[in-house]
């Protein structure tokens, strides 16, 4: 076997996006990556993905936004942002100077506002690996369907960020959709390079001493493990279809889940709920993922993906 070096060992690439390593922070755990730098240098991620931004600021949804469930969290924050301009001014300098490589998540009602977003977004993306579409938010036309649960505005959404911006795009979609192969599809002809999956799943949880709903919204979206298995069978069939390269997440809170999502088909990991319980996840995580491939001379960590024997 030839050698090789750590980077050539790590690196992964999913359609034009070059990472140094395949491990991803996950939209809405992690801010815009700089409260966890005292705890490890953020910079030695694949890439830190930020709240979704939208348009506005937006308040969210009303408390109670979070409760915790065996194996897993449901939350209602309702895409709480201070509005892409506050990134932009404020955020994006910050991660920049600390050598985060930042995708940029951003979510908005309909294709006019995603567009709107992608013309801010357009000065300074040469500061971005990627843009990230949060396409789970219900659109008003459509009576609330999320934008992601229709394969036309999928495809619209895609192709009109795509228009207007230079660098890749990655479409996340919702493990709340059965369409998965159709929605990747369209995303892929309105120009996306990579899909990301999964959101969270649909849950709620009832007080059974005041029989009102734990969530103030009612209803939220689970993560953590207690989604693991769902994600990992969605990957694996997605990736089945050869359609895009994908950015696995859901539930992943050690590298033992994270080479299960590689195996599954994912060409990088996402973490997310894990950065509550443990703020180092990230540099163990990777450390572990390293461990692994050395120990079983496995040249590179691309070599794994969708190796599962089934
Ligand atoms: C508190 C919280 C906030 C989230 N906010 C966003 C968000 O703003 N945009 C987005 O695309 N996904 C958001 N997500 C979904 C995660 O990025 C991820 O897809 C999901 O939690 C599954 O991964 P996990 O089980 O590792 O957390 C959020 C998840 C949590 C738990």
């Amino acid at each position: 076997m030839t050698e090789v070096s750590t980077v050539q060992k790590l690196s992964v690439k999913l359609g034009s996006i070059e990472l140094k390593n395949p491990v991803i922070m996950c939209s809405g755990t992690f801010a815009s990556g700089m409260e966890y730098n005292d705890f490890y240098d953020v910079s030695m991620l694949g890439a830190v993905t930020t709240k979704s931004f939208s348009l506005h600021p937006c308040e969210g949804n009303k408390p109670p936004r979070l409760c915790e469930t065996p194996a897993g969290l449901l939350n209602s924050i309702g895409l709480q942002n201070e509005g892409i301009d506050f990134f932009i001014s404020q955020h994006l300098p910050v991660v920049k100077k600390a050598g985060i490589n930042i995708i940029l998540s951003i979510v908005g009602i309909n294709s006019s506002e995603f567009s709107d977003i992608a013309a801010k977004v357009r000065k300074i993306e040469e500061e971005l690996l990627a843009v990230e579409l949060n396409l789970s938010c219900p659109n008003v036309k459509r009576g609330g369907l999320t934008i992601c649960s229709v394969p036309d505005d999928v495809e619209e959404v895609t192709a009109v960020v795509r228009k207007t911006l230079n660098i890749p795009v990655i479409v996340k979609l919702s493990p709340n959709n059965n369409n998965l192969a159709e929605l990747a599809k369209r995303a892929k002809n309105g120009g996306a390079e990579v899909i990301s999956l999964i959101n969270t799943l649909t849950g709620m949880a009832i007080d059974i001493n005041t029989f009102k709903p734990k969530l103030g919204n009612i209803t939220g979206g689970l993560s953590g493990p207690a989604v693991k298995p769902v994600a990992v069978a969605k990957i694996y069939n997605l990736h089945k279809e050869k359609i895009l390269p994908i950015i696995g997440m859901g539930g992943i809170f050690c590298w033992q889940d994270a080479i299960e999502f590689m195996l599954a088909g994912a060409s990088a990991v996402g973490l997310g709920t894990v950065n509550f319980s443990d703020p180092e996840a990230g540099k163990n995580i990777l450390e572990g993922i390293f461990s692994y491939l050395c120990s079983r001379n496995i040249a590179r960590v691309s070599d794994i993906i969708g190796k599962v024997n089934g």
